[in-house]
């Protein structure tokens, strides 16, 4: 019933040069990532926070869609428009994180399963009233020798395509996030692996729940050699490993691929895309959502003090544009 509005939506997201600012961190991340400036997180530093990154002239340019965390979607901006419509207003589409977050999985704690299925209908209700338009849920697999599971995969599989079913009942593009860490020990080709079963699980599953493909967007880990793995892949092997991934897994029906940055350097993460996005055309857009690799020069240069505001603003400027060069394949370093 949705159809057209579903697909005009995920497109406009990947449009030409342009990808997607998760900035919905939970009170919980958001805290880590100001204590690590020496900034308390408080309702007024994390809206001052996020006021600079979202009035940062010309980053509209280059961003397609912010992701906001529940009490960002309802809060202000300095000048008093709620941050849904300053975005709006901007030619940027409002999104917002409606998972609950990752849990111990019951019967194999020492996986994760995303919870807030419970009461979505109706959350995402109010939220498409206050103007969000996506959504994101993410599901989290950790990789060692014995893990993921096949139950802890097809778990957060199914419970992904059921929060994309209810997503597009409300007429909001859901964003279908599963990662895979990359803080392991693991090897490219594991990685690979893990990957590969993991999108043929959540694609079964979407297929099964009838989610419209054009209407949703996929927001997966690249594949890339585990942090504390000896032998690191070079850009050219895990923009290959990455793309034979996902031609053998997701539907060309679906219009865009936007990828976490996971915990990359920001620098890596835009070097991967640029790759990748070298040896198209691809049958996806092949664009950004990330988080970190987009904020942590803005968050750095920031610190909490006002004056520093125009020279975070420039850095988080700088990653959008080079980002968005990377999802042309036409970002020099
Ligand atoms: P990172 O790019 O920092 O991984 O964050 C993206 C995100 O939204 C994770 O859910």
């Amino acid at each position: 019933m949705h159809e057209k509005a579903l697909i005009d939506t995920a497109k406009a997201l990947v449009a030409d040069g342009k990808g997607i600012l998760a900035a919905d961190e939970s009170t919980g991340t958001i805290k880590k990532r100001l204590d690590g400036i020496g900034v308390e997180s408080t309702e007024a530093t994390r809206q001052a926070y996020r006021n600079l990154l979202f009035t940062t002239e010309g980053s509209e340019d280059f961003i397609s869609g912010v992701i906001l965390f529940e009490e960002t979607l309802f809060q202000k901006a300095d000048d008093g428009t709620l941050f849904s419509k300053l975005l709006a207003d901007k030619g940027v589409i409002p999104g917002i994180k409606v998972d609950k977050g990752a849990k111990p999985l019951a019967g194999s704690p020492e996986e994760m399963i995303t919870e807030g299925l419970d009461g979505l209908r109706d959350r995402l209700k109010e939220y498409a009233d206050a103007g969000a338009r996506f959504a994101k849920w993410r599901a989290v697999i950790d990789i060692t020798d014995e893990r993921p599971t096949d139950y802890c995969i097809g778990v957060n599989a199914n419970a992904l395509a059921r929060y994309a079913a209810l997503c597009q009942e409300a007429g909001i593009v859901p964003i279908v996030e599963p990662e895979v860490l990359m803080d392991g020990e693991n090897t490219l080709e594991r990685c690979e692996q893990v990957t590969d079963r993991v999108l043929d699980a959540v694609f079964t599953e979407l297929k099964q729940q009838q989610i419209l493909l054009e209407g949703m967007l996929l927001k997966p880990n690249m594949v890339i050699s585990g942090k504390k793995c000896g032998q690191q892949a070079d850009v050219a092997q895990v923009a290959d490993a990455t793309l034979r991934c996902l031609r053998r897994r997701v539907p060309a029906a679906v219009p865009g691929i936007v990828f976490l940055s996971g915990g990359q350097s920001d620098e890596v993460a835009t070097a991967h895309l640029n790759a990748m996005n070298k040896r198209g055309p691809h049958a996806w857009k092949l664009s950004f959502s990330y988080g970190r690799a987009l904020q942590a020069p803005a968050l750095d240069a920031w610190r909490g003090k006002p004056e520093n505001i125009e020279a975070a603003q420039k850095a988080y400027f700088k990653r959008a544009r080079n980002n968005s060069a990377a999802a042309r394949g036409e970002y020099s370093a």
